[in-house]
């Protein structure tokens, strides 16, 4: 089992090896995924990939902090960070207030904000009362209704200088890294030189600091459509089906349980 990663090592490995980071909503995935990640996200992706939901909006803080608090327990000895949700911070007395019931209810190690410029002064005042912050820019799933959908930045000159200026407001509030999401992969680069912190890039091109994945979507559990920036490491929707149908089958024709499954 690796080294737990601290906000230090985190910083400290910028330009000296990439970053890896995977979503997990639950202690039994959490436990497997902490022999690789260097952090674990308990994303508000699970609004979607758990309950089924069409978009992140809907999850409450007492849910996110109820997995939280599942995935500590199943990798106690790894960096974890948990997804404010929508809703939940908007206006600074209240992010801190909510990111403290996170850090008192939960072991995690620090908290993820969506948003840049708008929210600088609000990051800020969460820093400067101890709680760790990692920033979240590009496209932002919690603006998919106000934006109209999930909207990819930096392929015009307008998107592209807002997002290369939330990175620096970000940094500059304190936050320790930084997601950058959604984005071309020449503003991934950018982004990623013109900050000191880590960026950890999906949908963002090879050059950032580490890369993240929701896991049901690198390990093919979620079939119903694959973001481009995807890559299945598993079949697991496949697997999972075909391993269900096997047991169906072998119930039916009396061939499990078998001798050995049998107490004496
Ligand atoms: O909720 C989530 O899983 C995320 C990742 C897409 C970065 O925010």
């Amino acid at each position: 089992m690796p080294k737990k990663e601290t906000i230090t090592s985190l910083q400290q490995a910028k330009g000296q090896r990439k970053l890896t980071m995977i979503t997990a909503y639950d202690a039994l995935f959490a436990s497997l995924f902490a022999e690789s990640a260097d952090m674990i996200l308990v994303g508000d992706s699970l609004n979607m990939s758990f309950k089924g939901a069409p978009d992140t909006l809907s999850v409450t803080l007492d849910q996110m902090i109820y997995h939280t608090q599942a995935v500590c327990n199943g990798a106690p000895d790894t960096f974890v960070i948990c997804d404010m949700p929508f809703g939940s911070i908007n206006t600074k007395e209240e992010a801190l207030a909510n990111a403290v019931k996170v850090f008192q209810e939960t072991n995690a190690d620090a908290i993820k904000i969506e948003g840049g410029c708008n929210r600088a002064e609000l990051i800020k005042h969460l820093t400067d009362n101890a709680i760790a912050v990692m920033g979240h820019i590009g496209l932002l799933p919690q603006s998919v209704r106000s934006e109209g959908g999930y909207k990819v930045k930096g392929r015009d000159e307008e998107s592209f200088e807002q997002v290369l200026e939330d990175a620096k407001a970000v940094e500059e509030a304190g936050a320790f890294a930084l997601v950058i999401e959604g984005v071309t992969p020449n503003l991934g680069a950018m982004v990623t030189e013109v900050v000191n912190i880590p960026v950890i890039g999906i949908g963002a091109g090879n050059a950032t600091d580490g890369q993240v994945l929701v896991w049901s979507d690198m390990l093919g559990f979620f079939e119903a459509f694959k973001p481009k920036f995807v890559k299945r490491y598993l079949e697991g929707a496949k697997l999972v089906k075909e391993a269900v149908k096997n047991y169906a089958q072998e119930v039916q024709n009396g061939a499990f349980p078998a001798e050995e499954h049998t107490y004496k």
